[in-house]
């Protein structure tokens, strides 16, 4: 093993890397107050560049229970007993001398090794198991929730299983049963509607009868399901990132898709097919940091590359799948497929293309179609490695890349650059170095990732003016203003980061020649099991907040236009000047000029704005803003302090003068009719 990967074993943990040795952010400076009126002239005729479709997207990592215990529906953890303690989640119910005994047993089936024999020598006043969920259940009254059971007698006369959902003060809110057990595998299945509306539930199943069963796929779901599709996702949770009008979707991570060694890397094949023959896996995060433990974290991948995709057509959002390339976590293990065993890696690449895109006469399109989706998902991008580094990764990225080209030349490649520059071991060398190749390599997309403080938001919104504008295009595949240091625990997703983020995307708009995507990471955690904050949507087993940081997105991604076009004060882009930051674009659909503005200082600003390259303006306009107090504005479940205000706003002619209230961010939007050019 070379150098490098020994300085990152001796790191030791991406806890080490992201917390340890990371620079704690600074105190941000109080932002001094600006003077007289700003004067900014747009003009619709100068386009800069068109604005993408998928310039703002969303980044989709199983990390503080988003999946298992969030957005996937499911309420029963470890429903197939292949946690490393087969019993973690269930308790044994039983009477004082009551004989109920639970074996681990193994299937043979390396997709599914475990299910439980249970063992009733005598009922007493009941004999049964319970289920924790996740954090508790989240019951909902008066919606009907399915309850499905994988279930065989052994011996003895076990006839039914009854099912009782148990409430706070230990009061039943919900039963069912199911009936029929016989001595072959099969699935029974019913439905029963709760009674009342509890966070923090939990499920008894009481077996009837004495003798020995076996069971395996204990499952609970509600029925209001985005878009009630059976087994299905949480709809409150996709509606807020349908709500975001995404144009891609990056998945399944992150440092999921590397793994902490590469046994436990992302492996889309072991995520697809039936849901009881997909392989459980240790989720990454269940040990990643010592004081966020989570024991209880695994992948169970009843969402699987099949749902990422459908959610990301749901969205109607590009699929962006992210493969492992023979690397596991760098600031981990840090472990390599020599190049000579690289082949499987590579192979599932390309059998993915073929999944999402292939005929259905094709071994893993005919896959994709007997799940239900003959069409194929158009997949037009591919990402090679998540947060990779140094020769290693070059060296596994060229093999990988010429195997997918020779056979899909059309697929897009975007090739990373190791993680935030700030917290390398090696600093920024390690993406010098790999700039390098990329521009002897070209891959058509290079992704670049910032977790910083939020001064350097503020002061970093021409980052992109430098780039090479005839190079790759630029992703910035995970960015988020951290309020204290890298990882800290102690983050907030607080007015200052999303408004200092709301700055900076200003700087990635002005930049929309080279700079085709965006995603803000992570996406959701829940308030319960986090690991990483700060994230932009919060949950709890029922409800979900959204933090200052989702409003930002949301406006940008929901008002993007299509083209950028010029806007300047005195003849300079307005990226700071002032502590105030803007663009303009027009959107060739709706025929409208967009301006966003952020004003970071503690004062008002008038505004003044001329407009040319129009023939008119519409009387009036609609202006959305974001606004907080102060920097430490949060939002939180109760309340919801900043969020968008909307109001009309009269203009009279080409010239017109409005106001960017203090920490605001502004859009402004006037119908401008046919654009003149
Ligand atoms: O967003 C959290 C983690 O940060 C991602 O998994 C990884 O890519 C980055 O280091």
């Amino acid at each position: 093993m070379n150098k490098l990967v020994n300085q990152l074993l001796a790191v030791g943990s991406l806890a080490m890397a992201f917390g340890c040795s990371a620079p704690k952010a600074e105190t941000p400076k109080t932002p001094t107050n600006p003077v007289g009126t700003v004067n900014w002239q747009i003009d619709a005729s100068k386009v800069i560049a068109p604005i993408q479709p998928t310039m703002y997207g969303i980044f989709f990592e199983d990390i503080n229970f988003a999946i298992d215990g969030g957005l996937y529906a499911e309420l029963v953890k470890n429903r197939s007993f292949e946690f490393d303690k087969p019993l973690r989640g269930w308790t044994v119910l039983k009477d004082e001398g009551v004989g109920v005994r639970t074996l681990p047993m193994n299937t043979g089936n390396p997709r599914n090794p475990r299910f439980l024999r249970v063992q009733i020598d005598e009922t007493g006043s009941g004999a049964g198991l319970s289920n924790e969920g996740f954090k508790g259940m989240g019951i909902k009254a008066n919606v009907p929730h399915d309850f499905s059971i994988q279930v065989k007698a052994v011996e003895g006369n076990v006839s039914a299983i009854r099912i009782e959902l148990i409430g706070t003060q230990n009061k039943v809110i919900g039963e069912g049963k199911v009936e029929g057990i016989s001595n072959k595998w099969q699935t029974l299945e019913t439905s029963f509607t709760p009674t009342k509306t509890e966070s923090n539930a939990s499920m008894n199943i009481w077996f009837e009868g004495e003798g020995v069963v076996d069971i395996d796929m204990v499952s609970l779901f509600p029925t209001d399901t985005w878009k009630g599709r059976k087994k299905g996702l949480r709809a409150d949770l996709v509606q807020l990132l349908a709500d975001m009008d995404p144009g891609f979707l990056r998945f399944p991570g992150g440092c999921i898709v590397e793994g902490f060694d590469l046994s436990q890397r992302y492996q889309w094949k072991n995520t697809v097919g039936d849901i009881d023959e997909r392989v459980t896996t240790i989720n990454r995060w269940n040990f990643e940091f010592d004081h966020r433990p989570a024991p209880d974290y695994y992948q169970s991948f009843g969402v699987g590359f099949y749902e990422y995709f459908l959610l990301a057509e749901d969205l109607g959002a590009e699929p962006m799948p992210i493969i492992n390339c023979g690397m596991a976590c760098q600031f981990n293990t840090g472990e390599l497929v020599p190049l000579d065993d690289l082949e499987p890696y590579i192979q599932d690449a390309i059998d993915l293309i073929e999944f999402a895109n292939g005929p259905v006469t094709s071994k893993w399109g005919g896959l994709r179609a007997e799940m239900g989706h003959p069409e194929p998902f158009n997949m037009k991008m591919i990402g090679v490695g998540n947060e990779q580094w140094g020769p290693q990764y070059v060296e596994r990225y060229v093999p990988m890349v010429q195997a997918i080209k020779s056979k899909y030349p059309d697929m897009q490649i975007i090739a990373a650059t190791g993680s935030d520059g700030s917290i390398f071991p090696n600093g920024e060398k390690e993406i010098e170095y790999l700039w390098e190749q990329w521009r002897k390599l070209q891959p058509e997309i290079v992704d670049e990732h910032f977790y910083r403080n939020p001064d350097w938001f503020r002061e970093n919104a021409n980052w992109y003016d430098k780039y090479d504008r005839n190079g790759p295009k630029l992703f910035v595949g995970e960015y988020a203003s951290q309020s204290v240091g890298v990882a800290s625990p102690d983050n907030k997703n607080n007015w200052e980061t999303a408004l200092s983020e709301a700055a900076f995307i200003t700087g990635l708009e002005r930049n929309a020649k080279v700079v085709t995507m965006t995603s803000y990471a992570p996406l959701f955690a829940h308030a319960e099991g986090w690991q990483w904050t700060p994230d932009l949507i919060w949950f709890n087993n029922l409800e979900a907040y959204t933090t200052p940081n989702y409003h930002v997105q949301k406006l940008f991604s929901t008002n993007t236009g299509t083209h950028l076009v010029s806007m300047q004060e005195n003849g300079q882009e307005i990226k700071g000047q002032k502590g105030l930051y803007a663009t303009a674009s027009k959107d060739q659909k709706t025929g409208d000029l967009i301006v966003k503005y952020v004003n970071t200082t503690a004062a008002d600003q008038d505004v003044s704005f001329s407009v040319d390259g129009v023939d008119q303006l519409a009387k009036s306009g609609t202006l959305i803003t974001l606004k907080g107090d102060n920097f430490d504005v949060e939002n939180s479940f109760e309340s919801q302090n900043i969020q968008p205000k909307e109001t009309s706003v009269e203009v009279s002619g080409k010239e017109f003068s409005l106001s960017a209230p203090a920490y605001s961010m502004s859009v402004l939007r006037i119908n401008a009719g046919q654009f003149v050019n």
